[in-house]
């Protein structure tokens, strides 16, 4: 839990920071950031990622010129928001990709696309994401008032966040809805957590061991040690058109990921210790995964590939979650514990035994962003029982691949698990 309590540490102070500002009656709350939370590894010189940023910060007069750009295990520098963004004036100090998470999770709150609060030309020309427009600027003032609340009333502690009042609203209410009084509203699978005196039984242990038999036999499930699966993959970086995809994975823990999008490949590799993502859409062309939820993720997703061994990818399995649904069928929850600390939230079909969602949680300096992985149509492959339909879901968008060939036990490359080159980006008018 180290990783995740210490980050949770971090935000606080920089809430506080921001708080400092705020109550001192300065808008041009970039004073506040200048030193802001401490980066998650030692800080190293960061002159050659300063230099290749497309957009070194411009505006950014009152913070000194200093980058907090951190690496990871794998040597990688970790792009901070001062290295690529040109006018953040609140979110500061926090790596891109949390950054990208803290959009996301303004998304969901507000039920706002992100052209709503920032001009259409975003989304041809990422540039103009810095452009101010009022609605932006009001987000702004709320980051500020939502530190203010949760310092002032409850520690420090992210007990109020955007979606509090929000709940995907643009305009929240504040007359009760006797509608939403009287009627029963549906459950959302996501937000069961464990209860003090929910269910003991079915123990976690032997809800994996359905699973497994679920699976197939002990000797099959050992037996397989690599796949290559090909399918399509439909998504928002594909215009929700379907594209070819690849999935190779190797046993104990390595697996990779590649999309073929109408702008060019996007790869998510994970080698069994480092990750990364080389996706044509993203603001920085080859992110490292950061300790924590991205790692425990991409792990989780590979191990995940030879479920034989699910019993040891995570630990601390607890289960108390109240019975639920999702699709009119009965899940059992067991939850679990990634190396990094974030928690993984299993859902088990209670009938068939077989996993149809995990979610997992990424810890943001303005709330905790959910991700969702769904799974569904299971065939046989050398007598293990393998998804053929995944949906992963998060605020930022909805991916749906449907696999269509997964060959058991065939030599792939070593250089597929290695770090990617970064993402080359084809031209428009070249989509195929
Ligand atoms: C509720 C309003 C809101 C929504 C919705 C929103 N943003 Fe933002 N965005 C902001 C604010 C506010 C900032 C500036 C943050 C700051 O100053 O700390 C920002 C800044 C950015 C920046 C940095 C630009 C720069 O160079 O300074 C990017 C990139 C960005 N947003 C992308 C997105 C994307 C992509 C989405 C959709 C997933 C999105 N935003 C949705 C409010 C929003
Ligand atoms: C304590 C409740 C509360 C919280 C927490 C809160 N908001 Fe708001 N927000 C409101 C209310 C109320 C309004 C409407 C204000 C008005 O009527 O003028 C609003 C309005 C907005 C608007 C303007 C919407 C429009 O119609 O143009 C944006 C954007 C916004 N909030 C973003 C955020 C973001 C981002 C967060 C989290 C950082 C947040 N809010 C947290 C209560 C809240």
């Amino acid at each position: 839990m180290n990783r995740s309590s210490s980050s949770r540490l971090a935000s606080s102070r920089f809430a506080a920071r921001l708080l400092t500002t705020a109550s001192a009656g300065l808008l041009a709350i970039a004073v506040a950031t200048g030193q802001t939370a401490a980066p998650p590894k030692p800080a190293t010189p960061a002159t050659s990622q300063s230099k290749a940023a497309p957009a070194k910060a411009t505006q950014a007069k009152a913070a000194p010129a200093k980058s907090a750009a951190a690496t990871t295990a794998s040597g990688d520098k970790v792009p901070m928001v001062e290295d690529v963004f040109r006018n953040v004036k609140v979110l500061k100090g926090i790596p891109v990709s949390q950054f990208m998470d803290t959009m996301g999770f303004f998304s969901a709150a507000t039920g706002m696309n992100c052209t709503g609060c920032h001009t259409p030309e975003s989304l041809q020309d990422v540039a103009h994401f810095a452009d101010d427009v009022p609605r932006k600027v009001i987000a702004r003032q709320m980051v500020l008032m939502v530190n203010n609340f949760n310092k002032s009333g409850f520690g420090g502690r992210q007990a109020v966040t955007c979606w509090t009042c929000h709940h995907g609203s643009q305009a929240p209410e504040s007359i009760p809805s006797l509608m939403a009084q009287y009627t029963v509203p549906e459950e959302d699978a996501n937000s069961i957590e464990i209860v003090p005196d929910g269910p003991t039984e079915p123990t976690a242990e032997q809800t994996l061991n359905k699973y497994l038999q679920a699976l197939g036999s002990a000797q099959k499930l050992a037996a397989l040690t690599s796949i290559t699966a090909k399918g399509t993959y439909e998504g928002y970086d594909t215009y929700h058109m379907k594209v070819p995809v690849e999935i190779y994975a190797k046993a104990p823990g390595q697996r990779s990921i590649v999309v073929h999008t109408q702008n060019g490949d996007s790869t998510t590799t994970f080698d069994g210790k480092s990750g990364w993502v080389a996706a044509a859409d993203k603001p920085v062309r080859l992110l490292a995964l950061l300790p924590g939820a991205e790692l425990d993720g991409a792990r989780f997703d590979a191990n995940l590939a030879f479920p034989g061994g699910i019993k040891q990818a995570l630990t601390q399995w607890k289960v108390g979650f109240p019975v639920t649904t999702i699709n009119d069928r009965t899940v059992n929850i067991v939850q679990g514990t990634g190396a990094g600390g974030s928690r993984i939230k299993l859902y088990f079909d209670e009938e068939n035994g077989l996993l149809t969602r995990q979610v997992r949680y990424s810890p943001t300096i303005i709330g905790t962003v959910p991700l969702q992985i769904d799974y569904s149509d299971y065939r046989d492959v050398a007598g293990v029982k393998m998804p053929y339909g995944i949906v992963i879901t998060w605020t930022g968008g909805q991916s749906k691949i449907l696999l269509t060939d997964i060959q058991p036990n065939v030599a792939i490359d070593a250089a597929r698990f290695a770090k990617p080159a970064p993402a080359v980006v084809k031209s428009f008018g070249k989509a195929r």
